[in-house]
């Protein structure tokens, strides 16, 4: 019976057209970008790997079942120009074709980090044939006229040769991954940024300088003129919205116009290399920003990245790159997603300090913005990866993928960040208000007695009017209805788990549970899913 059963159901498969899995993509679903792998939206749980770790296959033979034990789906790893191209036109793919056999060994995904002209502003990861031959491959030069260690976005050459090394890697990426599609996503530059001045002084930079500003950044200015982001709208305004003249005459004579000179020409040269590298494989592509600490001026921060203030002028130099995305090592968190994502644009996140906390800021994270990515930097660098927080959160967020992806469409998702103290109040989902604070402002809790509250975070899926799975650590939460002066009350709260995106419930959660049907409630430094049927009295 069962060999008739196998055989029916051969001949049928044989029937059926192959389902080809697509290239990984972008696409619009309402007013949310989201990243679709093997044709199914996919969110990043991910890691960066410290700079140099992957330039070792004995380094990273133990670092692997670590990842996995963190329940990461993708691992962010390096790709470093000077080691794949050792000499000039001969290529050595042999660390990419490890992180590749490895990824598919621990079933995760990766996302590649194109450290070639400038990681952390410096060139430090450009081969010796480049780092040797200055008069090849000319450097930034600073106010007095001293060379850095940066080579300058202003020269032929240096575009020429990373653009050609960009481009085999993608070629390499196309080759030896098209069929699996375990590269996603691919990192242009790493946190490209300029000191120590504000620009370059070298002779092609300060011809540039004075000359017209290009035409391309006049007709963006003028066509997205009401949608400008308000810090260069600002700067335009001020000197007249002029359509024509050197970059100081268009923007005034002050440090912001040279960082917006410079934003421009390195969103150029990134544009050239995401060009080429799609024009060969066509994967999603980005560039990271270093966030500039406040009261910085530009020159004292590595200035001319993808920095929210100058995002207009990346977006208008570099077509080519589907998003911007911050590096957070700053405070204020919800403020810089905020800045990033205000424009429509996805917010990515493929790197955070590896620190306390990071648990609830991914619950915020994919519920409040729809995030496509997090990522801890340095993700190898925990001795005990069976009990970091962030590995539970991706447990939990691992399970609710697929109805994160179902209901973030249609704005049935939302995310919160609590504070010691913080109570995010009367937030609509389904047919009710919520309110959430911190699990420790309850008298009991064993550590609502310490004088430093751990940041506590969770999200809410709103599945029908009245039904609603709540995740997340640390959390306290009641509702109201939205239409009436009734009050709300819990039909149920089950705490429970997807297993192939089924749910199964595991103890009802009433009594002490549920404060005898008071409100929703996750101890923190617990992590579950809750599901919740609501009614009104
Ligand atoms: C941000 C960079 O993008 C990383 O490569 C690394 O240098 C970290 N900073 C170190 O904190």
């Amino acid at each position: 019976m069962k060999k008739a059963i196998f055989t029916i159901g051969f001949v049928y498969s044989c029937l059926l057209p192959a389902v080809t899995q697509e290239i990984p993509k972008l696409v619009k679903n309402g007013n949310h970008v989201q990243l679709l792998v093997e044709n199914k939206p996919f969110l990043i749980l991910g890691g960066e790997l410290g700079n140099s770790s992957a330039s070792s296959n004995d380094y990273m033979r133990s670092i692997w079942p670590r990842l996995k034990q963190m329940n990461l789906n993708t691992v962010i790893a390096p790709v470093y120009w000077e080691l794949i191209e050792p000499t000039e036109g001969k290529f050595d793919f042999s660390l990419i074709d490890s992180l590749l056999k490895n990824a598919r060994l621990f079933n995760m995904k990766l996302v590649l980090l194109w450290f070639g002209a400038w990681k952390n502003s410096m060139s430090c990861y450009a081969p010796s044939w480049v780092k040797t031959n200055t008069s090849r491959f000319p450097r930034i030069l600073d106010k007095t006229g001293g060379p850095h260690e940066i080579i300058t976005p202003f020269n032929k050459n240096n575009l020429e040769a990373d653009r050609k090394a960009f481009a085999r890697l993608m070629q390499h990426i196309k080759d030896a991954d098209s069929k699996e599609h375990t590269v996603i996503t691919v990192q242009v530059e790493n946190e490209i940024g300029m000191l120590p001045d504000a620009r370059t002084y070298d002779e092609a930079a300060n011809k540039s300088f004075n000359s017209a500003i290009p035409r391309q950044l006049l007709d963006y200015l003028v066509k997205n003129k009401n949608n400008l982001l308000p810090e260069i709208k600002s700067i335009w305004e001020a000197n007249g919205y002029k359509i024509s003249g050197s970059w100081e005459e268009v923007f005034g004579k002050s440090l912001a116009t040279d960082e917006i000179f410079m934003a421009w020409h390195y969103a150029v040269f990134a544009n050239e290399l995401a060009a080429a590298g799609k024009t060969v494989y066509n994967l999603p592509m980005f560039v990271n920003a270093a966030l500039n600490r406040p009261g910085a001026k530009p020159g004292q921060y590595p200035s001319a990245g993808p920095l929210p203030h100058v995002m207009d002028i990346w977006k208008a130099g570099a077509p080519s790159l589907d998003f911007l995305a911050p590096d957070f090592y700053n405070p204020d968190f919800k403020h810089w997603c905020d800045l990033y994502t205000r424009a429509g644009d996805p917010l990515f996140i493929p790197e955070h300090r590896f620190e306390k906390g990071i648990d609830a800021k991914a619950f915020f994270a994919f519920g409040n913005y729809n995030c496509l990515a997090f990522s801890p930097f340095s993700i190898e660098s925990t001795t005990e990866p069976e009990k970091e927080p962030i590995g539970k959160a991706y447990n939990i967020l691992t399970q609710l993928t697929p109805l994160l992806t179902k209901y973030q469409p249609v704005n049935a998702v939302k995310g919160f960040l609590i504070e010691k103290d913080s109570i995010q109040k009367d937030i609509a989902i389904g047919d009710y208000h919520f309110t959430v604070h911190h699990e420790y402002k309850m008298g009991w809790s064993p550590g609502s007695k310490e004088s430093a509250w751990p940041l506590a975070g969770g999200l809410i899926i709103a599945t029908a009017g009245d039904e609603f799975y709540v995740a997340g650590t640390g959390i306290v939460m009641t509702f109201t209805p939205k239409a009436s002066n009734k009050k709300a009350g819990f039909i149920s709260i089950d705490e429970g788990s997807f297993e192939n995106a089924a749910w199964k419930p595991g103890r009802r959660m009433n009594g002490d549970q549920d404060h005898q049907g008071r409100h929703v409630r996750i101890p923190w430094g617990e992590y579950s899913i809750q599901r919740i049927k609501l009614y009104t009295y």
